[in-house]
């Protein structure tokens, strides 16, 4: 995969997380990163500071008149306005990093002659020194042609990445795929220690102990897949555990009835996959969990 002339500089618009940690991973590699700006001087200095030979310049057109490839990192709401504030110049390359905006949203560029492009670190970028340790094996979701396209895919791969293409249409599948499994994780996380206090444990107690719990499932995922690492009360039919945590989180946790019958029935065919699981027992599972929800809507309703 050859390298255009496009990667010759790079730049910043937008030093938060994300710009951030890119602009030191990528001058790591070798890449110059010549200039970033911000909403705020702040940011870009800091930004700066962090990046050999990288410039806080005044505003984003002076990012665009000093890099051949420009990364616009600002929230997904301005990357529009930002790219239809700036005179780009024709052949160079303009990408942005969220998720879920299509290439589109830099039509302005285009419309200049840049060559415009997505590049979606899929990953989450809770702190820059955490998300440059975690930057290793994660996929980049790339929208763009030609040889934007072939440059990028192979700064995600320079990046210890794995470049997938992701065209428009799919993009907001695709990220709410990482929302689900990323950002609701999380969620569960708070739901499981919740019922720790809610039962008159320590939350602090349930946290220690569902992390680790959490990360060996990952890992599980990772290295055998999804079926195997499935485990509990589905897999092994044990129909009278899932009615007693049903009693229990009607008592102590009502409002996560309709999630774990939800996320119950989601994983039966997970479980039966296993091959463990007999017909009847599935059955009496389904419609356990079926039944409940069914109940929970009701009273929802009412
Ligand atoms: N966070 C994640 O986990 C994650 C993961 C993958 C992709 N992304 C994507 O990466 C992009 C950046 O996200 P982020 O999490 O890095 O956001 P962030 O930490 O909030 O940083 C955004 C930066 O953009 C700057 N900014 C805001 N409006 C601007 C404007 N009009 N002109 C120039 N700069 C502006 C802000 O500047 P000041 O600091 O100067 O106010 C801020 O530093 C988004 O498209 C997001 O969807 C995020």
């Amino acid at each position: 995969m050859s390298e255009g002339k496009v990667l010759q500089s790079v730049g910043f618009i937008g030093a938060g997380a994300v710009g951030t940690a890119l602009a030191i991973a990528l001058r790591r590699l070798g890449y110059p990163v010549m200039a970033a700006a911000s909403r705020t001087t702040a940011s870009a200095k800091a930004l700066a500071a962090r990046v050999d030979g990288c410039e806080a310049v005044n505003g984003p057109q002076d990012v665009a008149d000093r890099a051949s490839l420009v990364f616009l990192t600002t929230p997904d709401d301005a990357i529009e306005a930002v790219a239809a504030s700036v005179r780009w110049s024709q052949g160079q390359g303009v990408v942005h990093c969220s998720g879920v905006k299509p290439a589109e949203a830099l039509d302005a560029a285009k419309r200049q002659g840049a060559m415009v492009g997505t590049f979606h670190p899929f990953q989450t970028f809770a702190s820059v020194d955490q998300a440059l340790e975690d930057l290793p094996g994660i996929t980049y979701g790339i929208e763009a042609e030609g040889e934007l396209l072939q440059s990028l895919e192979s700064l995600a791969i320079t990046l210890g990445g794995k470049p997938v293409q992701i065209p428009a249409d799919a993009r907001a599948a695709y990220h709410a795929s990482a929302i689900i499994a990323c950002g609701y994780m999380v969620a569960l996380a708070e739901a499981g220690a919740g019922l720790w206090e809610a039962a008159g444990l320590s939350r602090q107690d349930g946290l220690d102990a569902l992390v680790p719990l959490m990360g060996a499932t990952v890992k599980n995922i990772g290295k055998q897949g999804t079926i195997q690492a499935f485990t509990g009360p589905l897999v092994r039919g044990d129909v009278g555990t899932v009615r007693l945590h049903l009693e229990t989180l009607g008592r102590y946790a009502p409002h996560l009835v309709s999630l774990y019958c939800r996320l119950g029935l989601e994983a039966l065919p997970l479980a039966a996959k296993k091959g463990r699981l007999s017909v009847d027992a599935r059955n009496e599972l389904e419609g356990l969990l079926q039944g409940r929800l069914v109940t929970e809507d009701q009273h929802a309703e009412a």
